[in-house]
């Protein structure tokens, strides 16, 4: 999430400008994150779990790490959103463009799994060639990378975060409900490979199911040169089964990096979720994104666009903004413009995660998009 670009824009550098996405509380919005598709092929504990059991991890969480049973729990089938629904390429790209000509600079692509959506690399040239995108990225979980890395490259893809939790194979399996790993590895390596520029690897960590590995990670992203992301549990689970007590708090995760490694903090742009540090003796990066125990609301200024044409002011909306009546039926891009605006105006001031009154969303980081 580094934010080198987050510089003001005057009115009127961008040809078109037709003002600016700025909400109440002064903030403006430099960064879109796209879901392109609300599917998953992982079924990842904190987001998407599988079963029941997997669902209910953390009642069972030594028990089940210790002597794994099979899966013997009811399935939990989820219910994706009919292709109908779900915004064309054109309408995604019609929507980029007009938020960059109000000033969004960053563009990620996510899901779910962005890359099952079929010709996404098309998506990517056709939002590549939008000037004014500075800075055009995709979160993935890696397993199809693999057959579509090359095209994505050549397409104008510069940056790509992969999940990667754990580095044991049995846990990145019980984690993620998939036998992922070998192709976790396989597409970090493949990005460094093609050139992607800071190749990014994203961690979720949970208590007592994969806290032991936080300096495993440290020490993998030092000796493969890699960016990685330590990030807090988040109540965005489907089974919503998210405890404070599972989160392990960015502060306690430094501490650990601390007393093995020696950290040389990295300046970075207020904006960034991240605190950044460097390794004094190698390279590779780590950073630790703390949403849960040290908000950082007051700075934020990302957008999101649901696969299904929704604008989300915040990762824990309750309420979303439905563009689709803009893009479907005859509306001119000054219209979507307004409307853009309009919403953005009304952007919460933060969560209220640990607050008496905070209600968990309904959707899922596979709707809403990381
Ligand atoms: N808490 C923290 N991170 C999450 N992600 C998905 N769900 C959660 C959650 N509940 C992460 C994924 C991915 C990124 C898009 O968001 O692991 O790396
Ligand atoms: Fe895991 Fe991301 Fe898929 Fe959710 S969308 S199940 S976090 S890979």
């Amino acid at each position: 999430m580094a934010s080198r670009l987050a510089v003001p824009v005057l009115p009127g550098r961008l040809s078109g400008m037709r003002g600016e996405l700025r909400d109440e509380h002064g903030r403006v919005m430099r960064d879109l994150r796209v879901s392109i598709t609300d599917r998953c092929n992982f079924r990842c504990v904190y987001c998407l779990p599988e079963t029941e059991e997997a669902a209910n991890f953390y009642r069972t969480r030594f028990d089940a790490l210790r002597n794994p049973r099979p899966a013997k729990s009811i399935p939990l089938n989820y219910e994706w959103k009919p292709k109908h629904e779900i915004l064309r390429f054109e309408e995604i790209e019609r929507v980029v463009r007009v938020a960059v000509s109000l000033g969004i600079q960053k563009v990620r692509v996510t899901g779910g799994e962005p890359l099952l959506r079929r010709d996404v690399a098309q998506l990517i040239a056709a939002l590549a060639r939008i000037p004014g995108v500075e800075d055009l990225a995709m979160t993935t979980n890696g397993f199809l990378f693999g057959e579509k890395a090359e095209a994505l490259r050549t397409a104008g893809l510069r940056r790509v975060s992969i999940s990667l939790d754990s580095l044991d194979r049995g846990r990145f399996q019980t984690m993620t409900g998939r036998d992922g790993l070998p192709a976790a590895l396989a597409a970090i390596e493949q990005a460094q490979r093609l050139g992607f520029a800071p190749v990014k690897v994203n961690a979720v960590i949970i208590g007592g199911m994969n806290d032991h590995e936080i300096e495993a990670l440290a020490e993998f992203a030092r000796d493969r040169r890699l960016s990685l992301r330590f990030i807090e549990f988040m109540p965005l689970d489907s089974n919503r089964a998210w405890q404070r007590d599972l989160v392990v708090s960015g502060r306690t995760i430094l501490e650990r990096l601390r007393a093995r490694f020696e950290l040389v903090p990295v300046a970075g742009h207020p904006t960034e979720t991240a605190r950044r540090w460097a390794f004094a003796d190698g390279s590779g990066e780590i950073g630790i994104i703390a949403p849960v125990t040290e908000p950082f609301c007051g700075h934020c200024n990302r957008l999101r666009l649901t696969a299904d044409g929704k604008i989300r002011t915040c990762l824990f909306s309750l309420e979303e903004h439905d563009l689709r009546p803009w893009l479907r039926e005859e509306s001119s891009d000054e219209a979507l413009a307004e409307r853009l605006i309009e919403i953005v105006t009304h952007k919460e001031a933060g969560h209220r995660i640990g607050q008496p009154d905070f209600v968990q969303p309904a959707r899922t980081m596979s709707c809403i998009g990381g």
